[in-house]
């Protein structure tokens, strides 16, 4: 079932989205067994910035039909907490994930890191850029630009200049996730191709809204946040069709992924790999699962190369 991907090769097509799968903290909960049964081929850590941020005002979540909203708001240690206590940590545990046949294989670490301005992006690449243990740097560019104020990912003007004035601070392959907060993903896809980038990775959350029952205002703290889960997988299926359809760099496809059939479908539209976000709060081994259940789908390419090999 192994997939190439940007020069890596990873075990099997499913990873997590950012910012939906602790590993420190559940191999805290679950302790070896986590390396024993690691969910995913790759791991991508939550989004990083260069300064520490302490998130959200409270509260950060609501449950809607079919889906989650959360305003989170990025909390995280920063670049220099980051490397100095979160990277030992995910880069031990994840040289000694079990492989399936009694042996041990490393998962790549992919590193999520947002900057408001390129020149914030490049300080964050170029630190990561000396650190072995990152097999690869994913952009999160649903960050408002600190001159315009749009968010950079949104524009496809600004996001080629970002993309190209940060692409020589890293040779390890450069996933710029996209937001699906714009007019044209597609037109964003292919800036982000032309400004260097060596995938794209998408959907990021749909900025949604709710009330508070009875009370006529926001519920959440930041007034606003981000639509994941099953909700948004129609429309994730259509903007990964649309982007794959346009660029020649390999796709992550995500958005309210739970079962292989929904993998597979994004897979067939075109996507390399799948990311699994929302359900892995609901069932922490579902990537597990769907990677499993995808190596049995007929449908899947992957499971006819494995037969074929
Ligand atoms: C609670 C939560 C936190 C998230 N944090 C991040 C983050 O730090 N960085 C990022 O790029 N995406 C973040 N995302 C977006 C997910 O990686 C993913 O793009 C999105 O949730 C769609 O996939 P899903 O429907 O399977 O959850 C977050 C999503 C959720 C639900």
């Amino acid at each position: 079932m192994s997939v190439e991907f940007c020069g890596l090769t990873l075990a099997h097509p499913v990873i997590n989205g950012s910012g939906t799968f602790d590993a420190i903290a559940a191999r805290e909960v679950f302790g070896e067994e986590l390396r024993e049964r690691f969910p995913f081929a790759a791991y991508v850590s939550k989004t990083i910035t260069l300064a520490p941020r302490a998130g959200n005002p409270p509260p950060r979540l609501w449950e809607a039909s079919a889906g989650l909203i959360n305003s989170i708001g990025l909390p995280n240690k920063g670049l220099d907490g980051y490397l100095r206590e979160d990277l030992p940590k995910l880069a031990e545990l994840l040289a000694g994930v079990a492989d399936g046949a009694h042996g041990r294989a490393p998962v790549p670490l992919i590193t999520n890191v947002m900057g408001a301005s390129a020149d914030e992006l490049a300080q964050l690449l170029q630190a990561c850029e000396e650190r072995p243990e990152i097999a690869a740097l994913e952009l999160n560019v649903s960050c408002p630009n600190v001159d315009t104020g749009l968010d950079i990912g949104a524009d496809p003007g600004q996001l080629e200049r970002v993309v190209r004035a940060v692409r020589a601070s890293t040779r390890k392959p450069l996933i710029v996730k996209l937001t699906p907060n714009t007019a044209d993903v597609a037109a964003c896809a292919i800036a982000a191709e032309h400004g260097g980038a060596d995938a794209v990775s998408l959907i990021n959350t749909l900025r949604a809204m709710a009330l508070a029952p009875g009370a006529g205002a926001a519920w959440l703290g930041a007034g606003t946040g981000g639509l994941s889960g099953p909700a948004i997988r129609t429309v994730a299926l259509a903007q990964v069709a649309a982007v794959a359809a346009r660029v020649s760099i390999p796709v992550i496809g995500m958005g309210g992924v739970r079962s292989a059939a929904d993998a597979q479908d994004l897979l067939d539209v075109g996507a390399t790999l799948v990311a699994v976000g929302t359900e892995s709060f609901r069932d922490p081994a579902a990537a597990a699962r769907i990677a499993r259940e995808l190596a049995r789908d007929p449908r899947s390419k992957t499971a006819a190369a494995g037969r074929a090999a």
